[in-house]
Order: C-alpha cells, then structure tokens, then sequence
C-alpha cells in the first residue's frame, strides 16, 4: 500500500467536514472586520522567498527547478506573495488595504505534534496604515478567529511582544548594526530552548566588547521575565541612565499604552499577556509582534503575527507600512477537538428515492427536478432490487425524507414520501413534491 507523504494528510468526509466549518468561520470572521478575500499562486519564484523571510523559512523550503529551467518553490507562507501582489500598484493603493485568505502551505518541517509538511492558515494583513490601529484591529481578529468557534480566554491567549522594544534594548548595550540586531533577535527567538552557556558563546559574536555575554543574558533575562509596562521600565533604569534611551523606550511605552487601551475597547484585554519572551522566527518583523497560544499548555503556536513596515521596499522598493498574522489548521483543529467544539459530522441527504422497476423514469425525472430545486438526492444504482432491500439501504442513509414511487400510486400520479423525524407516511401528488420537501423541514 502506497502511504501519502510524511507531514501530508488525506482529509476523509468527517474531516473535510471539520476543515470546512473551519474555513467557514474563519471567512465569517474575517469578513466582519470587512477584510477582501484575495488568492495567489501556489508556487511562486524561489528567490521571492530566499530575499527577506530569514533562514528558518529558507531551511525549510520545497524547492526545484521547473522544466524551463526556472527555480521555484511551494510557498511556505503567504506574506511574500502578498507583497508581490499588492506591490504590483502600490502608488494607487488603497489605505488601509485589508485582504485575508485561506490557503494551503509548505514547510519541509520535521512532522510532529502540531507541525506538519503541508497545512492551512488563514492570513489576514492590513496595509498602508502606520498606527496601532491596525495592530489593535488585527489582534481583534485573530481572537475573534478562535472566539467565534467557542473558545474562551481561560482556554486560549495572546502574547504580545514588541521588537521595537528589543531593539531600543540592544542600543543600551551599543548594538546598533542591522545585522548585529537581526542575529541577537533570532538568539532570542530560540533563548528558551537552548542552554544558558550556548547563548552566551552566540552572543560573543554579536555584541560589542564593552557587553558582556553573562551581564546582558542576567539583565535580558529579567526582561523577558517582564510582565508589565512597569517592570519593563524598571529593567531599563536598572540597564542604563542614558537619557537617549529612556526618551525612546518612553515614546514606545506610549505606543504600547495607546494599543493595550485600543484593545479593551474592543473587548479583547482578558486574552493579552505582555510577553517579550516573543520575538518571531521570520526576520521581516519591526515592530509589535504577537502569537496566540493555548492556556497553560507549552504546545506549539496558534497564530503569530505583527508589523513589518520594511518588507514592501526590501522586495518591491516602496515603502509600505503593513502589519498581519497567520492562524494555522493544525493546532486549532486539535484544540476544537480536544474541547469537542465541532459539530458532530452527519451526511445531510434530504431525500432517497426507493422505485419500482417500471418506475425508473419518473423517479429520475424528479430526482433531477428535485437536485434543481436545491434537495440532495440520493437514488439506487443497477439492477433495481426489490423494494424491501431498496428501503433497508435508504434507511441506512438517514435521510429527512424516503421517497416511494410505486405502479399503483404513479397510477394515481402520486408518490408516498416518509418522514424519518417523525415516521408518518404522506400521499403526495408528483407536482407538489418539492413544495413538500422545502416546506416540511425537520
Ligand atoms: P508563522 O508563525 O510562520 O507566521 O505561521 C503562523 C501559524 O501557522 C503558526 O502559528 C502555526 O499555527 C501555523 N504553522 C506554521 N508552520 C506550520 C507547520 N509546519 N505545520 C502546521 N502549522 C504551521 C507566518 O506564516 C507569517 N507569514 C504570518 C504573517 C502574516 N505575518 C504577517 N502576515
């Protein structure tokens, strides 16, 4: 038996059925925060990927060179081709743009809980559109994203972080360098899951000498640790008395006040946590940065997200502000599970049609009659067998309704329609079947 490929997965009925009911709320949501729905191709140029994502995405790439010779890749996430997209007509965009969309990606990933080869996110992202605002109304979203299914705060939350933040840090210990800054925010991106010494042998190599790797791990450290706007205050007094630095860690506390404010109004402050512990393994990020989490659970990522205003002129050489996120299937699937959260899957057939042998005709006549007016209909194929086995399998369907379409009431230009919810037998003429069927609902 041939076995599909390692992190791919076939979707059955009930779990096509769960994976709708997904997709449909996730496009309710997002069309009442009044996103635009917008796709794009599967596979996309390998260079638009290799330019601005950073290496983790790179690593992780399918990848090959089509027959004309052209290397190309399946995307692995969808920001890169947006911007391709909307970079297209950027002079003439309209501000804010908010497009979402629901697609599949590719990651050659190590498969494991919560991480697979191949899966589905919902992106949603708003550009041309500097302030907070736009930060405040995508985190409502991606709460909103789980919310709408029955999750609550006590079951999920977000954490948000700030690479601004990050960055006004690094300058306190003289690290100014693009370069310097992207590597010692990638070591921070990994700090929990590598030990204390390795981090510091990294650090070695990014900061200056006047920075000791064991000083600013202890200070950076009890920063992560921050878990108010205060405390991360009181680290950056106990760091330095540069007033350069409190000037601008003060403006960005303004910022972060004037969202966290933004998002109370909008009734989402019971699933925030500040939690700079947050950084993002895609480098494109420069500002607020987010990712939902299940509560109390250490379990991969939900959702992540934030701003990243210098994307658009790296790739298309305009400037853009733009700030989004990306849900995934996978872990949401699971936790709708866990919480029993999916309806339970059941075929809908509003009708079996059960005939004789001499009845065929009719019974197909109206089988397509009755598909027109919107009824799924389900009829038996071969040799017609015998009525008794005929309604033994129509039973097995559990349909609203078992149409019999006999000699005698055809006769009479009739059809006997049973109604399983609650077993009357009804004597119905050929030409108010329809009408029966849409006006008797369950
Ligand atoms: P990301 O954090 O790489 O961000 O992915 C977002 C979500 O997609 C994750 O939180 C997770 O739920 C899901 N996901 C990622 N990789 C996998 C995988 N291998 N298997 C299953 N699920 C996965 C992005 O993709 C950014 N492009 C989001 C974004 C949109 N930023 C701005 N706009």
């Amino acid at each position: 038996m041939l076995e599909s490929l390692p992190g791919f997965r076939d979707f059955e009925p009930s779990a096509c059925a769960q994976r709708n009911v997904l997709f449909q709320g996730w496009r309710t949501v997002a069309h009442r925060f009044s996103f635009e729905e917008f796709d794009g191709p599967i596979l996309e140029p390998l260079e638009l990927f290799t330019k601005k994502s950073g290496e983790e995405i790179v690593h992780q790439l399918f990848s090959f060179e089509d027959k004309g010779g052209r290397k190309i890749a399946l995307r692995p996430e969808m920001t890169p081709s947006l911007t391709r997209i909307l970079g297209k007509n950027l002079s003439t965009l309209k501000r804010p743009t908010k497009w979402f969309n629901i697609t599949e990606q590719f990651r050659y990933e190590r498969p494991q809980k919560g991480r697979l080869r191949s899966f589905y996110q919902l992106n949603a992202d708003i550009v041309g559109e500097p302030s907070y605002d736009a930060e405040a109304e995508l985190i409502a979203l991606a709460i909103e994203s789980f919310r709408y299914f029955g999750l609550t705060h006590e079951q999920v939350y977000l954490r948000l972080s700030d690479r601004q933040l990050w960055q006004i840090w690094l300058q306190s210990f003289g690290v100014t360098d693009p370069e310097q800054i992207g590597s010692i925010l990638s070591i921070l991106d990994k700090w929990e899951r590598r030990l204390q010494s390795d981090i510091q042998a990294d650090l070695q190599k990014w900061l200056p000498t006047s920075a000791r790797p064991k000083a600013f791990w202890e200070a950076t450290e009890n920063l992560r640790q921050a878990k108010t706007l205060d405390a991360i205050r009181t680290c950056f007094v106990q760091q330095t008395n540069d007033p350069a630095i409190h000037q601008s860690l003060q403006q960005r506390l303004v910022e972060w006040e004037g969202l966290l404010q933004r998002l109370t109004m909008l009734h989402c402050e019971h699933f925030v946590a500040i939690d700079l512990t947050i950084v993002r393994g895609l480098a494109y990020y420069t500002g607020f940065v987010f990712e939902l989490f299940e509560t109390g659970n250490q379990g991969r990522a939900l959702a992540g997200g934030g701003r990243y205003d210098e994307l658009f002129e790296k790739l298309t050489g305009h400037a853009m502000p733009a700030v989004g996120f990306a849900a995934g299937d996978v872990t949401i699937t699971d936790l709708l599970q866990k919480h029993h959260l999916f309806p339970t899957y059941q075929r809908k057939i509003d009708g079996v049609l059960v005939f004789e042998p001499t009845e065929q005709a009719t019974a197909l006549s109206y089988a397509q009659q009755l598909r027109e007016a919107g009824c799924s209909i389900l009829y038996p194929f071969g040799e017609t067998k015998s009525l008794s086995k005929q309604l033994k399998k129509a039973y097995h369907e559990q349909p609203r309704y078992i149409l019999l379409f006999t000699k005698e009431a055809g006769e009479q230009g009739n059809v006997q329609i049973k109604r399983l919810s609650d077993e009357t037998t009804h004597t119905i003429p050929y030409k108010e079947i329809a009408t029966f069927l849409s006006s008797k609902p369950l």
